[in-house]
């Protein structure tokens, strides 16, 4: 049943969800690719997507133009990844195609994350550097207490600690309420880099985080959008994402 489900969604977005068209058309066609009932995931094109909340394709947003909508209720008992109902949380997601250790990657995004989206004291990740054989982040941007940071899970276990430096971070106030671009590059595995740079919809560097050494045992790849532990007085997470290239 969960099978045919995956299958069946993936024709559906597989129709839907690619623009045929740029600009005008995409912004007006709002097609739901997940209503936020069910635990989903799909593809567009090269990227895999992930959705436990609200996610639809084509936006008002004229800053983002093949972009996707992204909403998760303040419910914290609501929209739950089904993997992972021991600590309750909410994903909506898309990632990178897997890259073995040692292979060059280089991506971009942008990003959306609308002002009345808060934060708690707990995870909420934004972006992913993942290690498959670890099955968990390496390298992550969080929306913590008001403050936008890099967590560094190999050269420091997640906290304001990244190694030999304290890891960047910045107000929220910096990400919130303006076209993000993301640019990521580097390589997984034992000899590995990461070089990762945020700016704002006036070129600014808003976050910037370069590391050569240890990336990971092996393959990876990289994810965004909004990924959170749920805890009670939340606010709901809009976010907009797309222009992806890579
Ligand atoms: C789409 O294009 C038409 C014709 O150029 C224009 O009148 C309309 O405002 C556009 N719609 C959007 C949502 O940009
Ligand atoms: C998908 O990946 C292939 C191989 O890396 C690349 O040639 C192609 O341009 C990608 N397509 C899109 C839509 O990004
Ligand atoms: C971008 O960042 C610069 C430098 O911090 C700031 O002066 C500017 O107001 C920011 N732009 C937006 C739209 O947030
Ligand atoms: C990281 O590298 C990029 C590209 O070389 C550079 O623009 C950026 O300033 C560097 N950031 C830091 C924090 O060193």
């Amino acid at each position: 049943m969960w099978s045919f489900t995956l299958a069946f969604m993936a024709i559906l977005v597989g129709c839907s969800a690619m623009p045929s068209t740029p600009g005008n058309l995409t912004l007006e066609r709002r097609t739901t690719i997940n209503d936020g009932t069910a635990f989903v995931q799909g593809t567009i094109g090269n990227m895999t997507w992930q959705a436990s909340g609200v996610l639809e394709s084509g936006c008002t947003l004229s800053t983002i133009t093949d972009c996707y909508h992204m909403y998760l209720t303040s419910d914290p008992s609501e929209q739950l990844d089904s993997k992972h109902l021991d600590s309750p949380r909410q994903r909506d997601e898309f990632h990178f195609p897997q890259v073995s250790a040692g292979t060059e990657f280089a991506y971009s995004w942008k990003q959306y994350l609308y002002s009345s989206t808060g934060t708690g004291s707990t995870w909420f990740h934004i972006m992913q550097a993942f290690g498959v054989s670890e099955n968990n982040p390496l390298v992550t941007l969080d929306a913590v207490s008001g403050t936008l940071r890099i967590k560094d899970y190999v050269r420091g276990t997640g906290g304001p600690s990244c190694g030999s430096i304290a890891c960047p971070t910045t107000d929220l106030a910096n990400y919130h309420g303006t076209t993000t671009t993301h640019h990521i590059s580097g390589k997984f595995g034992p000899s590995g880099s990461l070089s990762y740079t945020i700016t704002n919809d006036t070129g600014s560097t808003i976050l910037s985080y370069n590391v050569t050494g240890a990336m990971g045992a092996g393959a990876g790849y990289i994810k965004f959008g909004m990924y959170r532990i749920t805890f009670d007085g939340m606010t709901t997470a809009n976010a907009v994402v797309g222009d992806w290239s890579g």
